[in-house]
């Protein structure tokens, strides 16, 4: 069993280092549109999966809720950076400028998950219910790989 701390870290560790592939790479290359869309389908099912298994758990809770708030904002504003990215020209110097700002501010929102929000999770989740944690995480994750999936195939139909 994977406890929702091991299935978020294990995320973050995989997004890392799709952040550093895509930073090796160069203008509208396959590598390029390759990793992004790895690292895009894959952070914005995390994200929500963390939202609603993770975040609405802590939110209940006055010692998580303002931990909650913060992260679920940064979410926000990360999803409106990638958003962004997905609509601007890869080849364009704009695509690069903005890409190191969302690794920048991204790099930064694991690191404070992992620090803060966990040692906060920590007296919210009892560590008996961590691996049911995980499992709803895991199967939210995957719920929302799919949705990303049907939209694809959708657009692609039209
Ligand atoms: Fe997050
Ligand atoms: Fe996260």
């Amino acid at each position: 069993m994977t406890s929702i701390y091991d299935a978020i870290k294990d995320d973050h560790d995989a997004h890392r280092k799709l952040l550093n592939k895509i930073a090796e790479t160069t203008g509208d290359s396959k590598d390029r549109q390759d990793a992004w869309t790895e690292f895009f389908n894959d952070v914005k099912s995390h994200a929500a999966a963390e939202e609603e298994t993770f975040y609405s758990k802590l939110m209940q809770e006055t010692w998580g809720q303002d931990a909650a708030r913060h992260s679920v904002s940064e979410h926000k504003e990360l999803d409106d950076l990638m958003e962004e990215l997905q609509t601007t020209d890869m080849s364009s110097p704009g695509w690069l400028a903005k890409f190191k700002t969302l690794k920048h501010d991204y790099e930064h929102h694991m690191e404070e998950e992992e620090e803060d929000v966990f040692k906060r999770a920590k007296e919210v989740i009892g560590k008996e219910h961590n691996d049911a944690f995980g499992k709803r995480f895991q199967e939210r994750k995957n719920e929302e790989m799919g949705l990303i999936e049907k939209k694809r195939k959708d657009s692609l139909e039209d």
